[in-house]
């Protein structure tokens, strides 16, 4: 590929749509990899881009600082000459002219431009999600106006046991709160995980009081001028001070599907993170892209994903070799017990338990055509390294010595793969 270094023809900067992980990483991975040219960076959001896995978790946490830790220090932007500007959104693509339309009404030219606008809480659409005191959790000011309604004896509803429902039940629970948790699947993390590990962590949960409803069609929330219950489809009602809504995310891809890009649940990219639209990247949770490792069509919801994206773009930009793929991974914690995966889990794998989780620390080993696919580690991360290395070599794996807790898993590997 031909170097895009800067030159005489690239007068106009390089212009970042979206200041969260993925955005923050093009820019400094442009910077890193010798970009000299202009880098404008824009944000709707005012403040210093930050982290966001700390907003379910430490954030809320009694007595943590209302600070989270921020992305990159302010300096950082100085020093590096990223020209960020918060506050302002984008409003429309010109693809042909290669220029942006901003909320203040400016309209900037680009060299290259990257879409990392990330993903929006998936919107609770029954009557009553209007009142006051029903919220979502994606941004600091979500976190902290949620952080201040988690008082002791508070009756919190939250609708979705995901990463987000049960990170916040977790630290609920821990602030002396009364917590139902309210999933319209039969089990927790069902997205994301298998049964043996959603029934640990839920007998984790009710361990330290919160409960659980399953196969809960919500239908309204009540209350006459805030919330005060959640009332599901068989007439159960669930009173609640707070009531959160953790029901997934959505891709912010409508800027991008105006002006013409492909998108499928997901902007479309290529494995350098390009659209179908010439001159235009996109990274991070907004993309829809195929797996390396199995052809699958995929959406990734994490950090690991938004920096590996965001790396391929600075290389494909700067016309340079991008790193070595990394096996996507996620991470949980929640009452203090980690749940680290690496892979991504199909539900028609074969699920393979090492060790017993009664005894709180295990693995589940998710084998596709015998081969493995993904590893889940609870409060362990022993099998975790190794998983990454033999996922990314598509390894057969020995069924019976993987159920065996005291063979490393790489001994489980068959000799000729
Ligand atoms: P999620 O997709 O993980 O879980 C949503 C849950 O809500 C699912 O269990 C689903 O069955 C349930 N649900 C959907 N509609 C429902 C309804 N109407 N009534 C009851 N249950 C319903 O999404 P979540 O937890 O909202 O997380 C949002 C995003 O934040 C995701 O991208 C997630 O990956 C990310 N996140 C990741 C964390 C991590 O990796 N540790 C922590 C917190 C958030």
């Amino acid at each position: 590929m031909p170097s895009q270094q800067p030159t005489e023809s690239v007068l106009n900067p390089i212009v970042i749509v979206g200041a969260g992980h993925s955005g923050v990483a093009v820019a400094a991975g442009l910077r890193s990899r010798g970009w000299e040219g202009d880098i404008l960076l824009l944000e709707a959001e005012k403040e210093t881009p930050y982290e966001r896995p700390p907003l379910s978790k430490e954030l809320l946490k009694a007595g943590a600082p209302d600070e989270s830790a921020v992305l990159r220090k302010e300096k950082f932007y100085h020093d590096k000459r990223i020209n960020r500007r918060a506050g302002l959104t984008v409003d429309a693509i010109d693809p042909g002219g290669r220029t942006v339309q901003l909320s203040d009404g400016s309209r900037h030219g680009y060299h290259r431009l990257v879409i990392a606008t990330g993903s929006r809480a998936r919107s609770l659409t029954v009557p009553g999600a209007e009142l006051p005191g029903v919220q979502a959790l994606r941004t600091r000011d979500d976190a902290l106006e949620l952080k201040r309604a988690l008082v002791p004896g508070a009756r919190v509803a939250i609708i979705g046991a995901g990463y987000i429902g049960l990170e916040v039940a977790a630290a609920a629970a821990a602030k002396g709160c009364d917590v139902t948790v309210l999933e319209f699947q039969d089990r927790v993390m069902s997205r994301v995980t298998s049964e043996p590990v959603s029934r640990f962590f839920e007998r984790l949960h009710e361990q330290n009081g919160v409960r659980f409803v399953f196969g809960a069609a919500v239908t309204a929330v009540e209350g006459s001028d805030r919330a005060e219950r959640v009332v599901t489809a068989d007439g159960a009602a669930y009173p609640a001070d707070v009531v959160l809504a953790g029901i997934g995310v959505v891709p912010n891809q409508e800027l991008a599907a105006e002006a013409g890009l492909q998108c499928q649940d997901g902007i479309l990219v290529d494995d350098d993170g390009r659209t179908s639209v010439p001159g235009i990247y996109a990274t991070g949770d907004v993309t829809r892209f195929t797996s390396t490792i199995d052809g699958a069509s995929q959406r990734l919801e994490c950090v690991q994903n938004a920096m590996a994206q965001a790396d391929r773009v600075a290389a494909d930009i700067t016309g340079q070799a991008p790193a070595d793929p990394e096996i996507p991974w996620f991470w949980t914690v929640q009452h203090g017990v980690r749940l680290q995966t690496a892979g991504v889990r199909h539900p028609d794998d074969d699920v393979i338990v090492r060790g017993t989780p009664a005894e709180g620390k295990f693995s589940v080993v998710y084998l596709r055509d015998g081969r493995l696919a993904a590893v889940d580690t609870i409060a362990g991360l022993t099998d975790f390294r190794p998983a990454k290395k033999l996922i990314a070599q598509k390894t057969r794996i020995d069924p019976l010595l993987a159920a065996d807790p005291g063979t490393p898993l790489t001994d489980a590997a068959f000799a000729a793969s």
